[in-house]
């Protein structure tokens, strides 16, 4: 079973704790339970032990507040029997050569080091953060965007039950193109991205994740205030 964490085309997180304990309870064998991991991952909790998760995917470019190139993932002691007897040929993705190497300190083909780097200086400040500290930080950003959006008048794409904190998906306003809406705010030096698939052109994305206070939350707001010229209900 493979489940996304949080959808960053939509801006929704699943409830992995629930979808996990759901699959536990499940009669017979239980399944290997992936979850893609990639925009939450550094700053939603994830308990992979506890809630059940075998396999969890992330990324260097999101939350570790590092480019792209690097991804990594767990694997649980119940996977790698599955991983061992997989008939399906591998080689580059090769997870019992990665493991091999790793007990070496090594990886199996060259590594990227310099984002390896990066990614060393992003680990260090999220412990010197704390963890619990991340977390709630991306807490208080995801509450601050929603907030900040539905006091301009716009529209939330996702169910606030079930919103991210750390991607916000907003309908673009009648009257407007997503399009000249994007190229504005890009002009005051505010880069959002689109929608994707079916949502192109419908609504706008916001991220904070990682490396985001909430000044850059006010920063965005006001970018798109001024961009509307919309004005925040008292
Ligand atoms: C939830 C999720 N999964 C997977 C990916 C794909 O990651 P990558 O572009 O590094 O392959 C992304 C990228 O944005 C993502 O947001």
């Amino acid at each position: 079973v493979l489940v996304t964490h949080n959808e960053t085309s939509t801006g929704v997180t699943n409830d992995l704790e629930a979808i996990g304990h759901a699959i536990k309870s499940l009669p017979g064998e239980r399944p290997i339970l992936i979850a893609d991991a990639v925009s939450s991952l550094g700053a939603i909790e994830l308990c992979a032990d506890a809630w059940g998760y075998d396999l969890v995917v992330a990324a260097s470019q999101k939350a570790f507040m590092t480019p792209p190139g690097l991804s990594f993932v767990s694997v649980s002691d119940r996977a790698w029997p599955r991983i061992q007897s997989a008939g399906m040929p591998r080689f580059y993705w090769d997870l019992r050569k990665a493991r091999s190497y790793a007990e070496r300190g090594q990886t199996p083909f060259t590594p990227a080091v310099s984002t390896l780097f990066g990614l060393r200086e992003g680990l260090r400040m999220m412990s010197e953060e704390g963890m619990g500290n991340v977390f709630a930080r991306h807490r208080r950003l995801g509450s601050a965007m929603r907030e900040g959006i539905a006091a301009l008048g716009l529209e939330l794409f996702a169910d606030v039950a079930c919103a991210s904190n750390t991607v916000t998906p907003v309908k673009v306003p009648s009257g407007w193109s997503a399009e000249d809406l994007l190229r504005q705010m890009r002009e005051q030096g505010v880069i959002l991205a689109g929608g994707q698939g079916p949502l192109k052109g419908k609504i706008v994305r916001i991220a904070h994740m990682g490396f985001a206070t909430l000044v850059n939350v006010e920063i965005i707001l006001e970018s798109l205030r001024s961009v509307l010229g919309c004005s925040v209900a008292k």
